[in-house]
């Protein structure tokens, strides 16, 4: 493993602490915390992120400009990492909503957010994974969606830690040597709504289709009566109906 494990009892961000300190930490450091101030979600949303048992992991990766010409598939290889690591572990039931929602027996489980900083010669990303592993002091009010913990299994949460870290580390090490094409089975496998009837929200208004997976750029193919439309990743969210 490479890079620094920085861990706080408190902080706003574990991924706000990694894209103030990118220039002066090693790709692979990682921060973690006990809890988060102003945990941050996808689409500007808060991160529930109370102190219990979950985890708050962020690791800073730094990539040549031009190792990363495909980036935006790199999330879902991230989904798929967390996806493997769990069912490593004997968990059965998880599953990947597109593009990189964490389900556990139907209901969201965890999160990813990717952030970046550039340079002229790097990308610096901060990867940015809230896993409720044992979801404690929920307050409805802040979580309004169901929501799903891995309590039953009692985890060592910093085994987690280090198991998706060097995890991780492999799979980004690995990531620009191959075409996105090559996940797409291990992809499959997890695959939250495939052939079921799905409405995608997007500006222009409710699509709704039976989603058919993904295509070999990690974009949505939902099919709908006059064909087979492909969605770009973070244009849209997604709905069972
Ligand atoms: C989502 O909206 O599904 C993504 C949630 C990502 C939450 C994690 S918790 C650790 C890291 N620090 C943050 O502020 N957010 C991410």
């Amino acid at each position: 493993l490479c890079g620094e494990v920085n861990v706080f009892e408190q902080i706003d961000s574990t991924n706000e602490y990694l894209l103030n300190h990118y220039r002066e930490l090693p790709s692979g450091s990682l921060c973690l915390a006990e809890s988060q101030t102003a945990g941050r979600g996808r689409r500007g949303r808060q991160w529930f992120s109370p102190i219990s048992q979950n985890l708050y992991f962020s690791m800073l990766w730094r990539y040549e400009l031009a190792e990363i010409s495909q980036i935006s598939s790199l999330s879902l290889v991230v989904a798929i990492t967390i996806a493997e690591t769990f069912e490593q572990l004997d968990v059965s039931d998880i599953q990947i909503k597109w593009p990189n929602d964490i389900y556990y027996q139907g209901k969201k489980m965890g999160g990813i957010l990717i952030e970046s900083r550039m340079d002229s010669n790097h990308a610096y990303l901060v990867i940015g994974i809230g896993l409720n592993l044992a979801m404690q002091n929920v307050d409805p009010k802040v979580v309004t969606q169901p929501w799903a913990d891995l309590a039953d299994y009692q985890f060592d949460r910093n085994q987690i830690a280090a198991m998706l870290a060097k995890k991780l580390q492999h799979a980004l090490i690995a990531f620009p040597h191959h075409p996105f094409d090559e996940y797409l089975p291990r992809w499959q496998k997890f695959d939250l709504y495939y052939q079921k009837p799905v409405k995608l929200l997007t500006e222009q208004g409710d699509i709704h289709g039976i989603s058919r997976g993904i295509n070999e750029n990690g974009e949505l193919l939902l099919a709908q009566t006059d064909g087979i439309k492909t969605f770009a990743i973070g244009e849209i969210s997604l709905r069972a109906d």
